[in-house]
């Protein structure tokens, strides 16, 4: 499959921003867990409260405005609606049930109904991530937004359920190209596999 050069680099830009967004959020959990748990500190980044913010303030802005750049590309040049739509349950239940039988061909020109299910996932749990982040970041200046979400105290429970979504795709996208490792290449390259 050949990827385009803007769907490239805006890949790579997000993973390098989610992988700071996601261990200086653990840090800022941690001084003040939601849960019954806190994230293992040597997993996490920012050393303190006051670095884990700094980190996740500096790198929330390469986050938003490349996710802006990939949703606006991708719906100008028809990126989305030809490469990660229609999400169709029936044809999702088809690919599931052999993908866990390990007989899901990769066919290299075009994403299986999984695949598509889950990258459409994953931009709305980001796109989530954002806008729940901005309600409890600005609660106040924002008021508007952290009422969509129930409050405060609510907002920021969806921003870990965000996160929670991401971490889990990319746990699964991780395996996945794990399992089928020649697809790296291409979206490193542009080259077709
Ligand atoms: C950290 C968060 C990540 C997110 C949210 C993410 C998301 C995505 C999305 C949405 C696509 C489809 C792009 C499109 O065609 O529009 C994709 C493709 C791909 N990603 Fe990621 N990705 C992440 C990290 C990574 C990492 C770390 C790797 C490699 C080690 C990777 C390897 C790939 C590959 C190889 C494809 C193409 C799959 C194929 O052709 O079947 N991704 N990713």
């Amino acid at each position: 499959m050949q990827h385009p050069l803007a769907v490239r680099i805006t890949h790579w830009i997000n993973a390098v921003a989610m992988t700071v967004m996601i261990a200086s959020g653990w840090r800022i959990y941690n001084a003040s867990p939601l849960f019954d748990f806190v994230f293992p500190a040597w997993l996490t980044l920012g050393n303190w409260l006051g670095g884990a913010l700094a980190w996740h303030f500096a790198a929330m802005w390469l986050l938003a405005a490349n996710f802006v750049v990939y949703c606006a590309y991708g719906w100008a040049s028809g990126h989305i609606r030809r490469r990660l739509l229609p999400v169709q349950p029936r044809e999702i239940w088809h690919d599931a049930a052999l993908a866990l039988r390990f007989r899901l061909p990769h066919d290299g020109t075009q994403y299986n109904a999984v695949q598509r299910l889950l990258y459409v996932l994953v931009g709305c749990g980001i796109g989530l991530a954002i806008l729940s982040g901005l309600a409890i970041w600005k609660p106040v200046q924002l008021y508007p937004l952290s009422f969509v979400f129930g409050g405060y105290e609510l907002a920021r429970r969806v921003h870990f359920l965000a996160m929670a979504v991401i971490v889990g795709f990319i746990v699964l996208h991780l395996a996945l190209v794990a399992i089928v490792p020649r697809t790296l290449r291409p979206m490193i390259t542009g080259r077709t596999i």
